[in-house]
């Protein structure tokens, strides 16, 4: 087991900054910026219901999941080459380098795109050909998880599975994202259980508005390796004693779950409940172009709010680690290197 040493309350911010992480939960989509939707409308022709980025950002102001949603759609509608899948990710590593994280499981929507006529082959090489980029120009390890979108039925993710099928070696997993509530996990039991035949990694959205019968249910019926957000377990003993016992881990959006009215700020976040109850808890920006900030802003305003310290630093970027898809000696380079950044500044 590692020490943590011990870390002053003035060192903190910086060693949260330092510290290298991974991000597990991550909409590439919602790393467009205002500036760069505005910039890609301009370069494909395609027009947007906002005069102007101020007016743009103006709209940001959300009152739940769908209408945030409604927004987030409108702004990838701008995607339409491979280029643009390609700058829009490349935007998001050099965010990732400057926030010191050294791995990235990212996800991307094929259906918001291949449904007004983006050929799948444009989403998924333009988004390969930046994680390639990333890790030669910036040492950003990263990989792509497709999400199939729950508002659209099994049939479309079905299809969208067998569009995806040539890129197989591309993307490592399949997600669950969007509308939660009224979609429940077992709409796509059979499209995971094709999934998990093909190899392919699980995580699902769940517990983020939706009860915990849909953890539940995420585990059980599309048997989710990673449940992203779950921070509606606190609800449910039974399942807050599983999730521990398995050590199945929750990729929890503090930021997010505030923007979208989950909790109704970050000293009310059950984040610290959630690692108290030993769960394998990591922090993730989610969507950072839309909830005010990428991932150090995260770390640095929940710790803020909640108090946390640098044992809690430690144990949720370890998790990161221990929670991504990775190979185990890779992780254990990772943990060493984190351990290493840890006993450098108790040095300092
Ligand atoms: N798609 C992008 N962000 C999402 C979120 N927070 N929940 C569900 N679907 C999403
Ligand atoms: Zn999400």
């Amino acid at each position: 087991m590692f020490q943590v040493p011990r870390v002053s309350a003035d060192q903190l911010p910086s060693l949260l900054r330092r510290m290298p992480k991974a991000e597990l939960h991550l909409h590439i989509e919602g790393t467009l910026e205002p500036e760069l939707i505005f910039a890609l409308a301009r370069r494909n022709g395609v027009s947007l219901p906002y005069a102007s980025v101020e007016e743009l950002r103006q709209a940001y102001a959300f009152s739940n999941l769908q209408s945030f949603l409604d927004i987030y759609y409108a702004g990838a509608s701008v995607l339409l080459r491979e280029q643009d899948f390609y700058d829009m990710a490349m935007a998001y590593f050099e965010r990732a380098a400057v926030d010191h994280i050294v791995h990235a499981e990212l996800f991307f929507d094929p259906q918001t795109h291949t449904e007004r006529g983006v050929p799948i082959a444009s989403v998924i090489e333009g988004l390969h050909r930046a994680c390639d980029d990333a890790r030669s120009k910036l040492g950003v390890d990263a990989t792509l998880i497709l999400c199939f979108l729950r508002h659209l039925s099994e049939e479309s993710a079905f299809a969208t599975l067998e569009q995806a099928l040539p890129y197989r070696h591309r993307f490592i997993g399949v997600g669950l994202d969007s509308s939660e509530v009224g979609n429940p996990p077992e709409k796509f039991a059979r499209v995971f259980a094709r999934c998990r035949e093909l190899g392919l990694h699980r995580v699902a959205h769940a517990g983020e508005e939706g009860p915990p019968r849909y953890i539940w249910d995420a585990l059980d019926l599309l048997g989710a390796e990673r449940i992203d957000h779950g921070v509606q377990a606190v609800h449910d003993a039974a399942l807050m004693q599983r999730l521990a016992a398995e050590r199945i881990p929750l990729t929890v959006c503090p930021l997010s779950n505030v923007r979208l009215c989950v909790f109704p700020d970050l000293s009310q976040h059950n984040l610290p409940r959630l690692l108290e109850a030993g769960l394998v808890v990591t922090v993730n920006s989610d969507d950072p172009a839309y909830f005010g900030g990428y991932l150090n802003e995260n770390f640095l305003q929940l710790f803020a709010a909640t108090g946390m310290g640098a044992q809690e630093a430690y144990t949720l970027a370890a998790n990161s680690f221990a929670a991504s898809f990775v190979a185990p000696a890779t992780r254990q380079a990772w943990v060493l290197e984190l351990q290493g950044t840890f006993s450098d500044l108790a040095a300092a």
